[in-house]
């Protein structure tokens, strides 16, 4: 990594925000975090994940939302990052169809208010948290960064794709340094609970059914939360063009009858499972060529399914105990 000292992670308080920070961190950098501990899901979950970070003598929390131009362009302005990794979103696919507003307006116009203060500030190398779902349900795997994204099939992949195209317009007209990075279903300590490897251990530890959409056919690039982290970091350091898009997944497809099985060995109990047809909103399968961010940033994801699921249901029950 290049000498890039005072970082800005937007969402910093999240699941994967908080896990960069730490690492960050750890590295010797200077870290805000810009988060609103939104109601998605718990806050109390947000304020646990940034509990190492605060005793950090390197680390700001900046309390305050992106749909604010004002707090946003301030935060820039006192802080003069050298770059921002901008993970705050409205995530969730099913949710977006019950309230795609809040997803344009936390996914577009909050990035519309970072990309601005970006510009008119101090020209930050800006990192973008995209995701997967931008490719749709028609896209042949495995995904590659130049498909074509024409089959969406639910508000937050459109917000999100929305978004991306807004960055390479700023991009491309006011010489901002922009990658965007597109993650794969993210998986490890501190997951959101409404992720179906959270979901299911807890289903699966109180006695639940779980649901098996697409009859449990579908596949996913499930990708541990460490090396989505290493990723980040990678292109942190990464300034050879002014604009760039990089799949960050694991590379492997996991069946979502595979996964419950790492699930069930891993808790040392059955779940209890029922068959369901595909639900609105998911796409049936996920898989990622990475070979761009393995060329560009010797991004080499090492953490696989049979190793990361205990690692979370460690935590996970860690948490709980
Ligand atoms: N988790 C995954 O599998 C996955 C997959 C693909 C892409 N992504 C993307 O990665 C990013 C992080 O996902 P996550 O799973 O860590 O989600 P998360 O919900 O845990 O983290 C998002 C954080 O952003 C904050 N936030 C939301 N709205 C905000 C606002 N208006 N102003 C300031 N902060 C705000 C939230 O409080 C939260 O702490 C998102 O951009 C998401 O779209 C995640």
């Amino acid at each position: 990594m290049v000498a890039t000292v005072r970082i800005i992670v937007t969402g910093g308080a999240g699941f994967i925000g908080s896990t960069l920070v730490d690492r960050l961190l750890d590295m010797g950098h200077e870290v805000g975090c810009l988060d609103n501990f939104d109601e998605y899901y718990s806050p109390a979950a947000k304020r646990r994940n940034i509990e190492p970070a605060l005793q950090h003598p390197a680390y700001r929390l900046f309390e305050g939302d992106l749909r604010d131009q004002s707090d946003v362009r301030e935060l820039l302005e006192e802080v003069q990052p050298d770059a921002v990794v901008h993970i705050a979103a409205r995530a969730g696919v099913r949710p977006s169809l019950e309230e795609p507003r809040i997803y344009v307006d936390v996914n577009i116009h909050g990035t519309l208010n970072l990309l601005d203060a970006a510009r008119d500030t101090c020209q930050p190398h800006l990192l973008i948290a995209s995701t997967s779902s931008v490719y749709g349900a028609e896209t042949e795997v495995p995904f590659r960064e130049d498909a074509p994204l024409t089959s969406i099939v639910s508000p937050y992949a459109a917000s999100k794709l929305g978004m991306e195209a807004m960055c390479h317009t700023y991009s491309q007209v006011y010489d901002l340094p922009i990658h965007v990075f597109r993650l794969f279903t993210v998986y490890g300590p501190r997951q959101r609970p409404d992720m179906a490897i959270h979901k299911f251990t807890r289903m699966i530890l109180e006695g639940e059914t779980i649901q098996l959409y697409a009859h449990g056919e579908t596949y996913r690039d499930y990708t541990y939360v460490d090396d989505i982290v290493d990723g980040f970091v990678r292109g942190i350091g990464y300034d050879a063009s002014p604009w760039g898009v990089f799949n960050l997944g694991g590379g492997r497809p996991t069946y979502l009858t595979d996964l419950v099985a790492e699930i069930e060995k891993a808790l040392g109990k059955e779940a209890k499972v029922e068959k369901a047809p595909p639900a609105d909103g998911d796409v049936p399968r996920t898989l990622a060529d990475i070979s761009r961010a393995r060329e560009h940033l010797g991004y080499d994801p090492k953490v696989t399914i049979p190793e990361g699921v205990p690692k979370f249901v460690e935590w996970y029950l860690s948490r709980e105990g």
